[in-house]
């Protein structure tokens, strides 16, 4: 896949004119833009439906969450939009996961979108997965609920570059990472913990990048996208060459 194609710039902003205005000035120089629950709530639909028929690829990171016939009839919409990537909570359950699979299946007409699992979210660490009565620290926390989505047939997982290698060498070379949290070396890392320069990330063995503001709020959002698929190209020739 090539280095364009791995990166997704996340849409986070509560109008579709600001985000129209940021795609325009990145169309065709990245592989997919991310609409996220705050654009969503504030726009519905229209959006990503404009973006799919301007022939962009988009992830619809809505992360469902609720009884399988639910998240089935979730999916199937998400999928009807032509959207091509989509999101569940893993802590669904396997069969909530299953039918998140059929009903993207169901709605993609062809070409099923891919269906992506959260696992634990960043935001909790492990004191608060005991106090919710999950056992174990995050990290396995993280391995065991992806192994489930695996066998569940989805499609891959979204995790910080932390848990990349041990989701590498837990799932195998073709279950999909996608990586949020991603800093270029030099601004400021916003309020993200656990970030990780493009590189890193990818030779750490993710598949895909989510990065917002680094390339939204940047003066020329254009060629700040443009310097992270490059620093991508590097590190995927460099992982090729070991
Ligand atoms: O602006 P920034 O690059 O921090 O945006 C990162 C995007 O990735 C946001 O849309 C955020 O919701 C998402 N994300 C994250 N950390 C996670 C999961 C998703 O930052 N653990």
């Amino acid at each position: 896949m090539p280095a364009r194609d791995r990166l997704i710039v996340a849409l986070d902003c509560a109008t579709a004119e600001i985000g129209l205005r940021t795609t325009e000035k990145l169309r065709r120089r990245v592989g997919m833009f991310k609409i996220g629950s705050e654009l969503f709530t504030a726009e519905g639909p229209s959006l990503a439906r404009k973006l799919v028929s301007m022939g962009e690829g988009v992830f619809l990171d809505l992360k469902f969450h609720d009884i399988p016939n639910t998240v089935r009839g979730a999916c199937r919409e998400a999928a009807r939009l032509g959207v091509r990537m989509m999101n569940v909570h893993a802590c669904g359950g396997r069969k909530m996961m299953e039918a998140a699979v059929e009903g993207a299946r169901e709605g993609g007409r062809g070409a099923r979108p891919l269906v992506l699992a959260v696992t634990v979210l960043t935001s909790l660490e492990t004191p608060e997965l005991a106090e919710l009565g999950i056992e174990g620290t995050a990290e396995e926390v993280v391995v065991r609920w992806a192994r489930m989505a695996q066998a569940a047939g989805l499609d891959g997982v979204v995790a910080s570059a932390r848990e990349v290698a041990a989701l590498r060498s837990a799932c195998g070379p073709r279950f999909l990472i996608v990586t949020p949290g991603i800093r270029p070396a030099s601004p400021a890392a916003d309020d993200q913990q656990r970030t990780a320069t493009p590189g890193a990330a990818i030779e750490a063995g993710a598949d895909y990048l989510v990065v917002g503001r680094p390339i939204t709020t940047a003066p020329d959002p254009a060629s700040a996208a443009d310097a992270i698929v490059q620093e991508i190209e590097r590190a995927l020739g460099a992982f090729d060459a070991n």
